[in-house]
């Protein structure tokens, strides 16, 4: 397999901001549900796992959390656009507001193919919130609700992301130059 490098000297987000974006998109999911609001998350595999699992710690109160992994990488860096579910959710979201949690917004197909999926398994509401996101390359439009940092087009790992398996746990968010 062809060894990905790694952008050490331009890090795009250390430790630090990564957590204070966190913290924020926490206060802003807690602000915007009501208390008695029993919240449901579902984490798109496997990229969210890490940014879903420091958010739900920081949003104090009791959630629900599922998980939905779907596939359109194959083997590049790319979406495809050809977006197959290979693990489905197992709770009912029937009359349930959803929030589904991303690590990374790119062309878009992937979030809006997942809003129409819940909401034709009956969902009230499907909010989005992604830790990323890569507005420039956009190819279907897609409100986000709660975004926490907008960045500039380039293919990016570490903190839940990977470019074909590499580079997923770091702690740190930085580009990647194919050599
Ligand atoms: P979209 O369907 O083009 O919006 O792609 C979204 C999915 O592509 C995300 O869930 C990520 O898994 C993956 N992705 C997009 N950009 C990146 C990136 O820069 N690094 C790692 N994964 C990415
Ligand atoms: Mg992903």
């Amino acid at each position: 397999m062809k060894k990905l490098k790694l952008d050490e000297e331009h890090v795009l987000l250390t430790k630090e901001q990564i957590h204070s974006g966190v913290v924020r998109l926490a206060q802003e999911i807690s602000n915007t549900f009501p208390k008695e609001d029993q919240l449901l998350m579902i984490g798109v595999l496997n990229g969210a796992f890490i940014f879903l699992s420091d958010l739900c710690r920081e949003i104090k109160r009791d959630i629900s959390i599922d998980f939905i992994q779907i596939s359109s990488y194959g083997q590049k860096l790319r979406s495809s656009g050809n977006i197959r579910i290979k693990k489905d959710i197992s709770v009912p979201i029937s009359g349930r507001n959803v929030i589904v949690v991303e690590d990374i917004i790119d062309s878009g197909h992937t979030m809006v193919f997942l809003k129409k999926y819940f909401m034709l398994k009956g969902a009230k509401r499907v909010y989005v919130c992604s830790f990323l996101d890569k507005l420039d390359r956009r190819e279907v439009p897609l409100e986000i609700d709660f975004c926490g940092y907008k960045i500039p087009d380039n293919f990016v790992v570490g903190y839940g992301l990977d470019a074909m398996e590499q580079h997923r746990c770091l702690p740190f968010v930085t580009k990647i130059i194919e050599e």
